[in-house]
C-alpha cells in the first residue's frame, strides 16, 4: 500500500514541500505520496490525532505549528526540545516522534555553498526568532562556539544564548553595534523577515561600515536575492540565499521517513522552477 506523508500548517496552498518530495518518491521508486494539509490553530490536537488515525507516516511542522504541536506528540529529540519546535514528525513504532531538522538543514546549506571552511570561524547571526533559535542551538551543537547574535531587541538574543543547552562563548550587540563590528566575522547569518514579503525593499542591519569579504547566508529564499545580499554584492562579497537550507531540512526529514537521503540539487531545481 501506498506510505503517505504530509506537511500541516495555516497558510498552506503555497507550500514548496509536496512538489519536491513527491518528485523524490518518484526519483527513488518509493511508492508514497505527500500531500499539503490545512490546519487550523485550534486544530493542532485533533490533526495530529486523526494523522496517526489514518496511518500517516511522517509529516512536516509548518506556520503556526511548530511549537504548539509538542505536547500532542508521543516523544521529542533533545534537539527540538532545546529548540522548542519541531518540524519534522515520523512514525515510530507506533509513535509520533517529533524532531527538528531546520538548523540541521541550514548547517548542511552553508557547508554546500560557503566557499571555504566554516571551522573555527567567527559568526554573526541576525534576529533572535524561531528561525534563530533552531540555528544558534544547531551550530552550539555541532561544536561552533563564536556565534555572536545581533538583534533589535537584546533580551530576545540573551534569551537564546542562556537557555541554550550548548557551551557557547557568545554576546549579543544592538543592531548599530552589529552594523560598526561585522569586520570582526567571517560569517553573516540573516534570519529575519526583512527582505521578505511586504519587506522586500529593507535590510534589518547596514553594511555601510563594511570593508572586508565576508560570507553572506540569508535564509530568505523567496526573492531569491534580498536587498541584504545585493548590498552585499555591491561590496564583492559573496552570499547565498534561503534555498540550500529549505531543500537540506526536507531532505533531512525525507530521510528519517525513508532511510534515503534525496538528491538535493534536483530539489533545489524544482524549487527553482517553481519560483520562476
Ligand atoms: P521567526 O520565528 O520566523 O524566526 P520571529 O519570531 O517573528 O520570526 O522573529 C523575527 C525576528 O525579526 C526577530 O529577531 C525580530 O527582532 P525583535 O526580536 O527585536 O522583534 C526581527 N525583526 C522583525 N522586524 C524587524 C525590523 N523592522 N528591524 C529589525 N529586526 C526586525
Amino acid at each position: 500500500m501506498k506510505k503517505l506523508y504530509g506537511v500541516i500548517g495555516d497558510p498552506i496552498e503555497h507550500s514548496m514541500s509536496p512538489i519536491m518530495h513527491n518528485d523524490a518518491f518518484k526519483q527513488l521508486n518509493l511508492d508514497a505520496y505527500y500531500h499539503p494539509f490545512h490546519v487550523n490553530r485550534e486544530d493542532i490536537g485533533s490533526a495530529v490525532k486523526g494523522m496517526k488515525a489514518l496511518g500517516i507516516r511522517g509529516f512536516n511542522v509548518t506556520i503556526p505549528h511548530k511549537s504548539s504541536i509538542i505536547p500532542f506528540l508521543d516523544g521529542i529529540d533533545p534537539l527540538a526540545q532545546a529548540i522548542g519546535a519541531v518540524n519534522t514528525v515520523v512514525l515510530e513504532e507506533g509513535e509520533y516522534i517529533g524532531y527538528n531538522t531546520d538548523g540541521l538543514g541550514f548547517l548542511k546549506g552553508l557547508e554546500e555553498e560557503c566557499p571555504f571552511s566554516i571551522e573555527k570561524k567567527k559568526v554573526m547571526m541576525i534576529g533572535a526568532g524561531g528561525a534563530a533559535r533552531a540555528i544558534f542551538y544547531t551550530l552550539a551543537s555541532s561544536g561552533i562556539e563564536k556565534i555572536d547574535i545581533v538583534n533589535r531587541t537584546v533580551q530576545k538574543g540573551e534569551q537564546i544564548i542562556n537557555e541554550c543547552p550548548y557551551p557557547t562563548n557568545s554576546k549579543v550587540l544592538n543592531l548599530s553595534e552589529g552594523s560598526l563590528k561585522m569586520n570582526d566575522y567571517d560569517i553573516i547569518i540573516q534570519t529575519t523577515s526583512i527582505g521578505m514579503y511586504p519587506y522586500i525593499n529593507e535590510s534589518p542591519i547596514s553594511l555601510e561600515f563594511l570593508s572586508k569579504q565576508v560570507f553572506i547566508s540569508d535564509i530568505i529564499y523567496n526573492p531569491f536575492n534580498t536587498r541584504l545580499l545585493i548590498e552585499a554584492s555591491s561590496k564583492s562579497c559573496s552570499g547565498q540565499n534561503g534555498l540550500a537550507m529549505f531543500v537540506n531540512q526536507g531532505a533531512l526529514a525525507f530521510k528519517k521517513w525513508t532511510g534515503v537521503l534525496p538528491d538535493t540539487d534536483r530539489m533545489k531545481n524544482i524549487v527553482k522552477s517553481q519560483l520562476g
